[in-house]
């Protein structure tokens, strides 16, 4: 599929992931809508783009119903091909320290609000005569990884989402894919700094990423996985989850020694 002309939605465009995909789909010659809460980050964003790139900022929640709503009359005047649910938070450290109000935030944003968004934009979708959702999801949304269980969590809601919506849309001729980037240099990894070392996680550049996901797009993929050694701890999950138990246990007990004695010096 060609993206030239195509009207693409990317929420969370004001930063990271999002604003690497909006760069990358406007270098196809896309149209965008670029929805995120701050409006200044999507300026930011905006001043980014080729200078002839057709692009309507929105600011909006996307865990509001006022503002889904904003985005809704936004993508019935400037239409809408293909819609990414990238918007998302990442939440780290251990269970114990997460409150209700945390866990409520995580799922929200990660789960029920692209789920609304989605069901609110389908009508419009089918408008196009060549629709698609896309999805970020993550790694975690395969692999249960300590330190990051509510983020796991609702990545794996978001995975099993894409899956019942490709199978439901079928019918509607609209294409879903979930995108599962690994661990990305963006503005959400800074929350997470204290255990890229520990667990010798590799940070990609969030352009890597993008032109990863505009390829997948373009291929209209069901599913987009990184290469890498995260592709065969996907494999080894499914088939030997045991073994990513016993790797991955024995480092977050060794990562709980070491952040234990960081703390006590
Ligand atoms: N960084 C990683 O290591 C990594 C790895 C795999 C997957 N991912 C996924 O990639 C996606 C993007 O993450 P990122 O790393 O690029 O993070 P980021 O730089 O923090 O970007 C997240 C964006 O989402 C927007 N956003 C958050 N809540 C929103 C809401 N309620 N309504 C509208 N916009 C909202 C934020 O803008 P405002 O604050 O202005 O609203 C922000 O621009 C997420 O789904 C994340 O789970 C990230």
């Amino acid at each position: 599929m060609l993206l030239e002309k195509r009207s693409i939605v990317v929420t969370g465009a004001g930063s990271g992931i999002g604003r690497a995909i909006a760069l990358a789909a406007a270098d196809r010659g896309a149209h965008l809508v670029l929805i995120g809460r701050r409006l200044a980050a999507l300026q930011e964003t905006a001043e980014l783009l080729p200078a002839d790139t057709r692009f309507h900022l929105v600011a909006a929640d996307i865990a509001s119903a006022p503002g889904r709503a904003d985005i809704v009359n936004a993508c019935r005047r400037h239409g809408i091909d293909i819609l990414i649910n990238n918007a998302g938070v990442v939440a780290s450290g251990l269970l114990s320290g997460l409150k209700d109000e945390d866990l409520v935030h995580i799922v929200m944003t990660n789960v029920a609000a692209p789920i609304a968004l989605t069901r609110d934009l389908v009508p419009l979708l089918k408008l196009s005569d060549r629709p698609r959702i896309v999805n970020i999801g993550s790694v975690f949304g395969d692999i249960g990884h300590p330190y990051f269980a509510a983020y796991c969590a609702s990545k794996f809601a978001l995975r099993g989402f894409s899956d019942a919506m490709r199978r439901e849309l079928a019918a509607d001729s609209i294409g879903v894919t979930y995108a599962a980037p690994r661990a990305t240099r963006t503005p959400a990894a800074d929350g997470f700094h204290d255990l890229v070392a520990p667990f010798a996680m590799k940070l990609d550049d969030p352009a890597v990423v993008a032109a990863r996901i505009i390829k997948g797009i373009e291929a209209e993929a069901s599913i987009i996985y990184p290469g890498g050694p995260e592709r065969l701890f996907i494999w080894l999950q499914r088939l030997f989850p045991a073994v990513i138990d016993h790797v991955l246990g024995e480092k977050s007990r060794r990562v709980q020694s070491l952040l234990e004695t960081r703390r006590a010096a």
